[in-house]
């Protein structure tokens, strides 16, 4: 059973369709409105619904033909239909192709948290295509470009160097074709994503991820704007507060903190929105200690490229966060005001 939503099938269900007919496999199509609002418990049990109506027994597939929402609600559907049987996912989005869809998990948003229901449930394949992304809007690219330089600065100081070259212009013109990298830089994304996730499949080997950079904050951030900013917005703020958190632990020199920072305010990602309150980070701190065993487990970068855990709670004091969050509120504000004069 494929399972698309409005836009993505208007766009791309005919070409699928027919190569599906031409190969001899009988499939339903179903096109549900999936977005972060609704991913939910229910959509995932409708997609269940569906599967029963269509008898499709413990042999069936779903095919989830979309962004990282639609792979999440169906593999998670996938999960739980019949006790678990296969999906496949083929992301149509920056983000689905470089994160969401590569990975094991799929979940659904509840009790206002995000991906608070799901589970480790992989796919049975992953079919990554650059074409989809020629029609990705340029606000959607930029979410993807934010996951990437994630990677990069824990991991490939490299990658990091050729997306400050074509980073800004994918996030803003929107326009893959005009930057001949930009393949290279997908797929070397990719590649770094599942050299980390392999070390640790289900989570259960411990609990230093260097995936989770820029995944401290930005839950409760996400949460905190009910979900009306973008995953990738919200970790594009949490990479910014982390590197200046690193910077004033000693572990980070401001030069590499500037860059990781002008890199993100070139690709239009926010750094630092006036509306988020230290509070609301120091609750993000009690969540994530909360979810990694009860320890900090803080990656930071020490240069582009390379970081290292913070482990304890008390390693990072909370006039240290209030301090960081002042810093780059006002930074922003100087490069506003700079920007208009
Ligand atoms: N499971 C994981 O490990 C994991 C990892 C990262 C993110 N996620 C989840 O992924 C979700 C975000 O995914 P997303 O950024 O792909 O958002 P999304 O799925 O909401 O898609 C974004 C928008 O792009 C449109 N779209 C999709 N493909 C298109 C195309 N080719 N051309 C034109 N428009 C297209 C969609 O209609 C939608 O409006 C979040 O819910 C996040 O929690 C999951
Ligand atoms: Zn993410």
């Amino acid at each position: 059973m494929m399972v698309s939503t409005p836009e993505v099938a208007r766009l791309y269900l005919t070409p699928l369709v027919r190569a599906l007919e031409r190969e001899g496999i009988l499939f339903h199509t179903e096109i549900l409105d999936l977005d972060e609002k609704s991913k939910a418990i229910e959509s995932a049990l409708d997609v269940c619904s569906l599967a029963a109506r269509h008898s499709i027994d413990r042999k069936g597939v779903f095919l989830a033909l979309g962004g990282g929402v639609c792979s999440d609600v169906v593999g998670f559907a996938a999960s739980m239909y019949r006790r678990g049987i296969s999906h496949i996912r083929i992301p149509t989005t920056l983000v689905g192709q470089v994160d969401a869809a590569i990975g094991l998990k799929c979940g659904v948003n509840f009790e206002g948290r995000k991906n608070n229901l799901g589970a480790f449930h992989p796919p049975e394949k992953v079919l990554v295509d650059h074409a989809f992304l020629a029609t990705l809007p340029p606000e959607e690219l930029r979410q993807g470009v934010a996951e990437m330089i994630k990677i990069a600065v824990v991991r490939d100081c490299q990658l990091f160097s050729l997306l400050e070259d074509c980073g800004p212009g994918l996030s803003r013109i929107g326009k893959l074709s005009v930057h001949s990298a930009a393949p290279e830089v997908i797929h070397r994304s990719i590649e770094l994503m599942l050299e980390e996730l392999e070390q640790n499949p289900f989570e259960d080997g411990g609990y230093e991820r260097l995936v989770d950079f820029g995944h401290t904050f930005s839950p409760v951030i996400e949460g905190a704007s009910g979900f009306s900013l973008s995953h990738g917005d919200a970790v594009a703020i949490d990479m910014a507060i982390s590197c200046v958190i690193a910077n004033k632990l000693g572990m980070l020199p401001r030069g590499e903190q500037d860059r990781v920072v002008d890199l993100l305010r070139q690709c239009d990602l926010p750094v630092a929105p006036g509306w988020i309150k230290v509070d609301l980070l120091l609750r993000g701190l009690e969540t994530a200690t909360l979810h990694r065993g009860n320890a900090l487990n803080f990656p930071l970068p020490i240069r582009v490229g390379a970081a290292r855990f913070l482990k304890q709670r008390d390693e990072l004091p909370d006039r240290l966060l209030g301090q960081v969050w002042n810093e780059l509120v006002s930074q922003t504000e100087k490069k506003k005001r700079k920007h208009i004069s």
